[in-house]
């Protein structure tokens, strides 16, 4: 805590609260070293909130109190977090100050728009979310991977088929491990677009959304962002068929259908065969009920995809809604990777190791 952060919160309420030690002085005695041992020790250095005072010493190499002292002895990763008065925050000495932090390697987040301090209207200048925070400190983290610098493109969640204006045929997909996907190729390094029709759980902090409905719709999405992606998973279960006419007025109790034509809706992954990128990394996920691993391969193959995901929705823990899948990954080389049941955070990683392999083999 700076001199600063003292008059606004007490160091024995954050020492309570947190149950670790709270570092004050750089000259409390038997603490000269704490700045160097401090600094060593730490995996990431986090500055939040960063007042307009903070970013000013530590743009000008300052190491006048322990924060600045730790900030030039830091060899790990750091993260700034700045929170002020939007007018201070557009001042263009603070934003020179945040422009050269930013070249030194810093990587300084933008303040959140919101209600400020004072009654000060709505501009930029909270800070952001502690979940946003937390999550920009594992990208930090994450050792350089061959995703830095490149454009995934994830789909998550079913897609919705209307039958009438308040009715619609989907599945029971919940979107978890397309958004497992996004978030752990997000904290890899890569730019992260993720097209989700209606999901049960949120999308992740740090990738660019784009909310649809139906297959089409989804279909029209990707055919957009495919030109620039390096990467395509396609998690989506989206539904295969939809009600051939649909009514556009609620259909009625008393007039109920004896039954409902359907039409095939575009297999979407086929359709990308022809505007992928010549070295695009295309990867499916075959869900099964039965005959697993052979419905898998003819998928990879009749798809021309680099590796599929086949997973038995009748097993226990793989499938639809639950935490967990146990997958095999099938390879366009033939090789066939059986991995234990595992959660679907750490499916999403196995997965994004082999796309960093082909990546890097190309
Ligand atoms: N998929 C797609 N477009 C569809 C349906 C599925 O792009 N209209 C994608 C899925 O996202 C998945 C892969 O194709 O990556 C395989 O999906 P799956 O439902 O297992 O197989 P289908 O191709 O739909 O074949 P079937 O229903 O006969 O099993």
């Amino acid at each position: 805590m700076t001199p600063a952060a003292l008059e606004f919160v007490g160091a024995i309420t954050l020492e309570a609260l947190t149950g670790r030690p709270v570092h004050t002085g750089l000259f409390d005695p038997g603490r000269a070293l704490d700045h160097i041992k401090l600094a060593r020790a730490a995996r990431a250095m986090v500055v939040a909130p960063a007042t307009a005072d903070f970013l000013a010493r530590a743009a000008a190499g300052q190491a006048n109190d322990l924060l600045t002292a730790c900030l030039l002895a830091a060899d790990g990763p750091v993260l700034i977090v700045p929170a002020m008065n939007d007018h201070m925050w557009a001042h263009p000495q603070v934003q020179r100050n945040v422009a050269h932090l930013r070249g030194l390697g810093y990587r300084v987040l933008e303040p959140d728009e919101g209600m400020l301090a004072a009654g000060e209207g709505h501009g930029p200048g909270r800070m952001p979310e502690p979940e946003s925070i937390f999550a920009h400190i594992g990208r930090l983290c994450e050792a350089p991977g061959t995703l830095a610098g490149t454009r995934v493109l994830v789909t998550a969640g079913p897609t919705r088929e209307p039958l009438d204006p308040v009715r619609f045929i989907s599945n029971h997909s919940s979107g978890k491990m397309g958004v497992a996907l996004a978030a752990a190729a997000w904290r890899r390094g890569a730019e992260v677009d993720l097209v989700a029709g209606p999901m049960s759980v949120e999308p992740p902090l740090g990738v660019t959304v784009h909310h649809i409905e139906s297959t089409d719709q989804m279909a029209a999405a990707i055919e957009g962002l495919l030109p620039q992606s390096d990467v395509l998973v396609m998690a989506a279960a989206p539904a295969d068929f939809r009600p051939a006419h649909p009514a556009t007025s609620k259909i009625k109790k008393s007039n109920t259908p004896p039954n409902v034509p359907l039409v095939p809706t575009p297999d979407i992954l086929l359709a990308t065969k022809a505007s992928r990128r010549p070295n695009a990394v295309i990867v499916g996920f075959a869900l099964e009920t039965n005959d697993a691993l052979e419905n898998g391969r003819a998928k990879r193959s009749a798809k021309d995809l680099d590796l599929i995901v086949v997973n038995d929705a009748t097993e226990a823990g793989a499938g639809f809604g639950v935490d967990t899948n146990r997958v095999t990954l099938v390879a366009r080389d033939g090789s066939e990777d059986l991995l234990p049941l595992m959660a679907k955070t750490e499916v999403a990683d196995a997965i994004l190791d082999r796309v960093e392999a082909l990546i890097g083999g190309r």
